[in-house]
């Protein structure tokens, strides 16, 4: 796998060597999201082979393929942020683009190498988003595997790149790919860039809870242990060359995770200045803000008898109790380089209305 140190990856790793001795070699180059301390309890574990490298490096890909010959490849590393692709593209294109296609390619050469039997077996499995589909209208339907890729943000659009490529190798070589787009997730040991830990984080710091624009923006939410679930089973028995939206049914708005995150934190660790809704500032708009998205994911359900074990309510109130367990965690994550992005994500921001 690749990007096993991120927010996804970990909790596919941990999930699927709870529950599995299949081993994994767990590819990452470690950027600011990688973090090796949510693998910690791993670190004796003959299971997890970690090595730090780039998905950019075909010489490092092909080794590891040769050396490890894998059943699979599957394929999460990739720059994540939507603020940050604005801010930075090069790094969006670089790693989401570049990286996809020297993986592919060294899937397409490694799998050649393989008998008949391994050559139908082999899967590239690609991680995606729903952000690949563009944004919808409050009366718009959810989107469905055949909604046309309308991305918006540097971000999506190097992602629909990337679910491009990842097509045309399956129709042009044969390559047998699965590719999942799902919703926004949250849950234990996500990077406190992203809404919900950033909210978590900012509240027990007494800081305040940037909201962008009018907070009614709608994003769906899957607990990240229902996106593993959902990966497997695309992994043992999706068809190959085609595609699965991921998600919840749980579609909300900015301002009403904030407040149910609020409400949540007033009840588990109360604090004495009042309710920690009062710390909500509204702060201008994210150019190009996507205004919804959300999953039809019937599909998956349908195919596979996929479905989530949480509901966005018990969800929630497990990410907040992980979080507030985790405070050196917090602590650890808040590195040089963390600071340095909020200063820059943050401090250009006027007032909102
Ligand atoms: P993340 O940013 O937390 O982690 C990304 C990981 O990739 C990090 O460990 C990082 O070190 C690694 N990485 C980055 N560039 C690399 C490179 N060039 N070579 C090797 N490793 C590299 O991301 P995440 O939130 O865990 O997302 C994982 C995947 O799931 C991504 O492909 C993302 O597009 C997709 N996705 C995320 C969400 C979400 O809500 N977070 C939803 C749908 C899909
Ligand atoms: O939909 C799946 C996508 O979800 C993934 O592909 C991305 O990797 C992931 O980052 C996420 O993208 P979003 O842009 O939806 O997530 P983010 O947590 O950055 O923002 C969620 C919403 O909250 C969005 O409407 C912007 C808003 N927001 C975000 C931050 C960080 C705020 O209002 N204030 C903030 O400070």
């Amino acid at each position: 796998m690749t990007g096993g140190a991120g927010f996804i990856g970990a909790n596919f790793v941990l999930d699927w060597l709870a529950s599995s001795d299949e081993p994994i070699v767990n590819l990452d180059l470690l950027t600011y999201a990688g973090n090796l301390e949510t693998l910690s309890s791993l670190r004796d574990d003959a299971r997890h082979v970690f090595v730090q490298g780039d998905i950019c490096d075909r010489a490092l890909v092909d080794r590891l393929l040769a050396e490890h010959r894998p059943r699979a490849i599957v394929h999460f590393a990739a720059e994540s942020h939507v603020d940050r692709s604005i801010h930075g593209p090069g790094d969006f294109v670089r790693t989401n683009i570049d990286g996809t296609f020297t993986l592919l390619e060294a899937a397409r050469g490694y799998r050649a190498t393989l008998d008949a039997a391994g050559q139908a077996d082999f899967r590239f499995l690609h991680i995606s988003t729903d952000e690949v589909y563009g944004s919808l209208s409050p009366s718009d339907p959810a989107f469905t595997e055949t909604k046309a890729y309308e991305p918006n943000s540097p971000y999506s659009a190097s992602k629909a790149a990337s679910d491009h490529l990842v097509r045309a190798w399956h129709h042009t070589y044969g390559l047998p790919v699965l590719t999942t787009n799902c919703s926004n997730n949250y849950g234990p040991w996500q990077f406190p860039e992203k809404l919900i830990p950033l909210m978590i984080v900012n509240a027990l710091a007494g800081k305040p809870l940037p909201i962008y624009g009018d907070g009614q923006n709608v994003r769906d939410w899957l607990y990240v242990s229902d996106h593993c679930s959902a990966i497997r089973e695309v992994l043992a028995r999706g068809t190959p060359g085609e595609t699965y939206n991921i998600g919840g049914w749980n579609e909300k708005t900015n301002i009403e995770i904030v407040h149910a995150l609020c409400a949540l934190l007033d009840e588990m660790h109360p604090r004495t200045e009042g309710s920690y809704s009062q710390l909500i500032t509204y702060v201008t708009d994210r150019p190009g803000h996507d205004r919804r998205y959300a999953i039809d994911a019937r599909k998956i359900e349908r195919e596979l008898g996929w479905r989530p074990a949480e509901t966005f309510d018990t969800g929630i109130r497990k990410t907040v109790q992980w979080y507030l367990d985790h405070p050196q965690w917090i602590a650890d994550v808040h590195s040089g380089a963390y600071r340095a992005w909020v200063a820059t994500n943050y401090s250009t921001r006027g007032q909102g209305a």
